[in-house]
């Protein structure tokens, strides 16, 4: 047997269910249950009756799970595979910054640790940033945090002025529309792809804004059949998967001689590293129970916003 059948057989034995983001090694994503974009993976985790979820994914998507489902074992295959964002936003920093300006509804991007979500209002992912910022009437002070760029961006095409976070995806930063110009003059049928945690000006020469599932969701319905797509590379894998005629151009980061723009911690989850994570039941997402108490309200108060508008 296979490392790829021993995987699957541990699932079927210990009722787990694998779950992996868009960015991870194709190889995972194949053989995970389910594949998805941080909103889906919160929906899944939240209606799951395995025993066992193994994230092959950043910590804070372990952490999400483990806060929508305290009673289940909840697995990394790397927990060394944090997220920069999340990092560049730590709780008590934010805790203080929260209490600095009273009487604002707190907006945090999932991208965030438990703590963090424990002084938040609302979580939103950027499936649903928009709808929900709008949820709330337009004159609600907002604090919006960490991500600055998808903060500017929901400030641009809301017409708000929500108090940002100075936080930032080093992943996403790293595109320039130098590069991207560059490739459409190579390929000028090609519609170009951005996520919005890359910079304003990226975001600007793009034909379609979006979280991946929103991208992946263009890039199969759209007649093009070239995309430059500005956001982590392991997308491509579904892109190419969906749609086997059309061609997916990766936008390369601005400061290197890479074809690709890679996120090195979703890159952490390896196929072996998932074998002794099952096998061994270890490691496993820990979040203490004063803060999930406290984290879960505002990611269930997304995920009820999320269903109530159709998300
Ligand atoms: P989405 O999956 O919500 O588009 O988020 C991208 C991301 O950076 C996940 O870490
Ligand atoms: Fe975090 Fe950026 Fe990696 Fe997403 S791509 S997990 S935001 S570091």
């Amino acid at each position: 047997m296979n490392i790829k059948e021993k995987i699957r057989n541990m699932c079927r034995e210990k009722n787990a269910i694998i779950m992996a983001h868009y960015y991870t090694d194709g190889e995972i994503q194949d053989i995970a249950d389910f594949v998805g974009d941080s909103l889906a993976l919160a929906q899944k985790a939240a209606e799951t009756d395995a025993d066992i979820i193994v994230m092959c994914g950043v910590h804070f998507m372990g952490e999400t799970c483990k806060i929508l489902c305290p009673g289940k074992k909840v697995l990394i295959p790397e927990p060394e595979a944090t997220c920069s964002l999340a990092e560049s936003c730590p709780a008590d920093k934010f805790a203080e910054f929260v209490k600095a300006h009273p009487q604002h509804t707190v907006i945090s991007y999932v991208n965030t640790t438990a703590a963090t979500k424990a002084v938040t209002d609302v979580v939103v992912t950027s499936s649903n940033a928009r709808q929900i910022v709008e949820s709330f009437p337009h004159d609600t002070p907002i604090i919006f945090g960490p991500d600055k760029n998808l903060g500017s961006y929901i400030n641009s095409i809301t017409g708000r002025n929500m108090l940002l976070w100075d936080g930032a995806c080093h992943v996403h930063e790293r595109f320039s529309v130098e590069k991207i110009m560059q490739l459409k003059a190579l390929h000028p049928d090609a519609k170009i792809l951005v996520h919005p945690e890359c910079k304003g000006p990226v975001v600007k020469i793009a034909d379609k804004v979006g979280s991946t599932a929103a991208l992946l969701k263009f890039s199969i319905n759209d007649d093009a059949t070239e995309f430059i797509v500005a956001t982590e590379s392991g997308i491509l894998h579904e892109m190419q998967k969906s749609c086997p005629h059309k061609i997916f151009i990766p936008a390369p980061p601005n400061d290197s001689t890479c074809a690709c723009n890679e996120c090195s911690y979703m890159k952490m989850i390896t196929m072996q590293k998932l074998y002794n994570c099952l096998l061994n039941e270890t490691p496993e997402i820990v979040v203490d129970v004063n803060v999930v108490e406290k984290a879960v309200l505002p990611i269930k108060k997304m995920l009820e916003i999320s269903a109530k508008l159709g998300l």
